[in-house]
């Protein structure tokens, strides 16, 4: 035998083909589980010299299958039928000695990963376990199954097959769609600074830059120091004073792979300039108040439209029936509150009993940049006190699903509320979900006794999905519920503040003007 033909019979032994298929389909996807080793490699040879390895070894896994395809139905089928030609002899070596590499590269980069890292690497290999199916699927697909004896038949499925695990590979390295920031900026005033919050198609950085007293800002969505990535809503804490009547841009940097040595990054992006205002320095001020839109953005942004202007937004809650999702908070409450904010006023934001349900229910806080949501906003002559209402059944109720202590929270709240102090000489306003405040008899009383004392005549809420005003549980304080979503209507409120009285209005989503009174309180 020569050596040629001792090559083809050990390289067409049906025995050595598995292996070499098996070895050569599990080389790709343990070199990119332990990819954390690449960067020191590219940092010595060249940038992007592990991933060009990487494209080789997918090719290799492209030649086995022609190679496999071409020995199995070469008898049935002559136009792939190549095994006596020259140039197939030397695939198949090929093929051989690129698998045998290609092993040696995944193991040896396992083994330098060390034990400390081996079981990383492991996890990083059960994420990409998806694919795995996909191009074992495939595989399985067009050698073995189903015996279709109609060749063109088969060849066009195997095509089919072959794009679909290539694109699959491709798309799960390579993001397949154009990095995006998806929303205006909201900017939330926490009671302590301003939180700017924009979401982006995918993760990435976010940061803000603005110039404020001569000196260029850069302001990082970080966490001590080390920048965030793995979020699709990015929130920076800015100090009131730097935004005020400044301009400001926010810009996102992709992020492809974190990793514990290296990494990817992608596009940057940057937003418009904005231009930032507050009510602050005004008399009179003039508030779009909204609450319990659960989902319904359309109808909401319609009645919104009917009022007017205004200075700012008061988010009073319930954006959802309940937040188990990133993309929720996304759509509901950044992109939506940026399309009727755009960036340029500020929002106060009360928490709606249906933003405390759902597995993603927990991350709102943190994606808002709100450290609690009890506290104040001083608005200048003006001050909003923000509570937080919890549910308004008790904590056992079945809907719950056993993941509340709002008993324990509100009466923490309303401990805080008898110690909170107010700037003497501003006219207080309560924002709060459910004017109820606190289901608990006794709290609710301490409550608004505490509004009296901190003269608090009005207070502003939604929850049962009415407008008008109602039976105030507290003497001589004003209570208006601000409408929201019902029987497909939706109704918004404008409020304008002004020094002896307060102009309270609503519109529906149809321009009905559905509650139009001003009120003279006791205001200090
Ligand atoms: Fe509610």
């Amino acid at each position: 035998m020569s050596f040629v033909e001792k090559t083809n019979s050990f390289a067409r032994n049906k025995i050595v083909m598995a292996i070499m298929s098996a070895l050569s389909f599990l080389a790709p996807l343990m070199y990119y589980a332990f990819r954390f080793g690449w960067v020191y490699v590219d940092v010595a040879l060249f940038s992007g010299f592990c991933m060009t390895l990487f494209w080789l070894m997918i090719v290799n896994v492209i030649l086995g299958l022609f190679l496999d395809i071409s020995i199995l139905y070469g008898d049935k089928l002559k136009k792939l039928d190549f095994k006596d030609k020259k140039w197939f002899s030397i695939l198949s070596v090929l093929h051989i000695i690129l698998t045998a590499l290609a092993t040696i590269i995944w193991f040896v980069f396992m083994i330098v990963a060390g034990l400390e890292s081996i079981g990383v690497g492991i996890k990083f290999l059960t994420e990409s376990v998806p694919l795995f199916i996909l191009i074992y699927g495939g595989l399985v697909l067009i050698i073995f199954f189903p015996r279709i004896a109609n060749f063109k038949i088969k060849a066009i499925l195997g095509g089919i097959i072959a794009i679909v695990m290539l694109f699959g590979v491709i798309f799960s390295i390579f993001p397949s769609y154009v990095y995006k920031i998806n929303s205006h900026p909201i900017v939330i005033d926490n009671g302590e600074a301003y939180s700017i919050v924009f979401s982006t198609n995918d993760f990435g950085t976010g940061y803000v830059e603005y110039v404020y007293e001569g000196k260029e800002y850069k302001v990082y969505d970080e966490n001590n120091g080390r920048l965030n990535g793995n979020s699709c809503i990015h929130t920076i804490s800015v100090p009131y004073e730097h935004l005020d009547g400044n301009t400001y841009k926010v810009g996102s940097t992709r992020v492809i792979d974190e990793l514990s040595y290296g990494g990817r990054m992608g596009a940057e992006r940057v937003s418009e300039e904005y231009k930032f205002t507050t009510p602050k320095g005004k008399e009179e001020q003039s508030y779009l108040m909204i609450s319990d839109w659960h989902t319904q953005i359309g109808k909401a942004k319609k009645a919104i439209a009917y009022a007017g202007d205004y200075d700012a937004v008061l988010m009073l809650g319930d954006a959802a029936p309940g937040l188990n999702f990133e993309d929720e908070v996304v759509r509901n409450i950044v992109q939506f509150g940026g399309e009727i904010t755009k960036g340029e006023m500020p929002i106060i934001f009360a928490r709606g009993n249906h933003e405390t349900r759902g597995r993603y229910a927990g991350m709102l806080a943190d994606d808002l940049g709100m450290d609690k949501y009890y506290f104040t906003v001083d608005m200048g002559a003006y001050t909003f006190l923000v509570l937080d209402s919890g549910e308004d059944k008790e904590d056992s109720h079945p809907e719950y699903g056993g993941m509340v202590n709002y008993e324990q929270y509100r009466n923490d709240m309303i401990d805080w509320l008898e110690k909170v102090e107010i700037d003497d000489g501003d006219k207080v306003i309560t924002l709060v979900h459910s004017m109820t405040i606190a289901i608990e008899d006794d709290l609710q009383a301490r409550a608004y006794n505490r509004l009296v004392e901190l003269n608090s005549h009005y207070v502003f809420s939604g929850h049962t999905h009415e407008v008008g005003l109602v039976e105030s549980l507290g003497k001589d304080i004003i209570t208006y519920e601000d409408g929201g979503f019902n029987r497909n209507r939706y109704v918004a409120s404008k409020i304008t503040l002004r020094p002896d009285d307060v102009d309270i209005k609503a519109w529906d989503n149809k321009g009905n003007l559905v509650f139009d009174n001003e009120h003279k309180a006791n205001l200090r």
